[in-house]
């Protein structure tokens, strides 16, 4: 008797792991590939240095340019992500960003920028999210770790029913499809990745306020793990051939989980520097895709 609701007890824990890991909405673990499996170099090819066979490549920024790499492929969803380090040390002036983008005039595009910062000082990363051309949506955090120490992934899921930007596992912010209360969501523009070092010193450290110091240049990006799982489309493609029947299409993936919500909302309180969702002198009243986004 005993020993039988032993096993009955035993059974429901099993039952209570499986049903909370297929509601886990991680996404797939990323797997490690090399930068030419995806990636060319868009410009200053002479600034990218390969090393280990491509499995890690160097952005170096200098008083005369800087550089980026683009994916070969356009893609309409999936889950896209690269590991990143940093500048290092005196970082104040540059900017590093990896962002997804489509090619015509109403574009979409999704942001992480990496701003710099003087010695010690923290990184901020600012995100964004264009629609059909518009933009305006920035929010700004300080990241929990020093980004220029150790490789850390960086990620965006994107399907038709969210885009999750991830730091490492954390969810640190997500924008939902709010067709039906009329935002704009990217559907039907492909998208290619990118990542770009460049000097923003006009804009990026404290405002424009510390300009970049050259003659600590050249400043130094490394990435590694150049993953990519999405629906390869050409340019012109109006929809994803197998749509519906991918990882990212399925439920687990259409919301985050109570967990999920609870690490983005750990960053909301806790390393949240702007967000133009509850930036009243910028928008008298909230911007629609706010509430639904539970990001007030
Ligand atoms: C740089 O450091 C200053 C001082 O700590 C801080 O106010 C600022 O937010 C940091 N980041 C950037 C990118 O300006």
């Amino acid at each position: 008797m005993a020993s039988s609701t032993l096993a009955f007890l035993l059974l429901l824990c099993y039952l209570g792991l499986v049903f909370k890991i297929t509601m886990g909405a991680a996404p797939r673990k990323p797997i490690d590939v090399p930068f030419q499996k995806n990636y060319v170099p868009t410009w200053a090819f002479d600034h990218i240095k390969y090393i280990n066979g491509g499995n890690e490549v160097q952005l170096y920024l200098d008083k005369n340019t800087g550089t980026g790499f683009q994916s070969s492929g356009s893609y309409l969803f999936g889950h896209f992500s690269m590991q990143m380090k940093l500048v290092p040390g005196d970082s104040a002036g540059t900017v590093t960003a990896f962002y997804l983008s489509s090619q015509n005039s109403e574009h979409d595009e999704i942001d992480f920028e990496f701003l710099g910062n003087r010695t010690g000082q923290p990184y901020i990363l600012q995100t964004n999210v264009f629609t059909g051309g518009k933009g305006d949506r920035e929010q700004r955090i300080y990241l929990w770790f020093d980004p220029t120490k150790d490789y850390h992934s960086y990620s965006v899921l994107w399907n038709l029913y969210q885009i999750v930007f991830f730091v490492d596992e954390v969810p640190i912010r997500v924008f939902k499809n709010c067709k039906d209360v009329g935002v704009r969501f990217p559907f039907d523009q492909p998208m290619k990745i990118y990542s770009s070092l460049w000097n923003g010193d006009d804009w990026a450290t404290r405002g424009g306020l510390e300009k970049t110091d050259w003659s600590k240049a050249p400043f130094i990006a490394s990435y590694r793990s150049f993953h990519i799982d999405g629906c390869e489309a050409s340019v012109e493609a109006k929809f994803c051939a197998t749509q519906g029947m991918r990882w990212w299409d399925q439920k687990e993936f259409q919301d985050l989980d109570g967990a999920q919500y609870r690490s983005l909302s750990w960053v909301r309180d806790k390393y949240t520097i702007y967000n133009y969702c509850t930036d009243r002198s910028r928008y008298s009243s909230v911007p629609p895709e706010c509430a639904r986004d539970r990001d007030l």
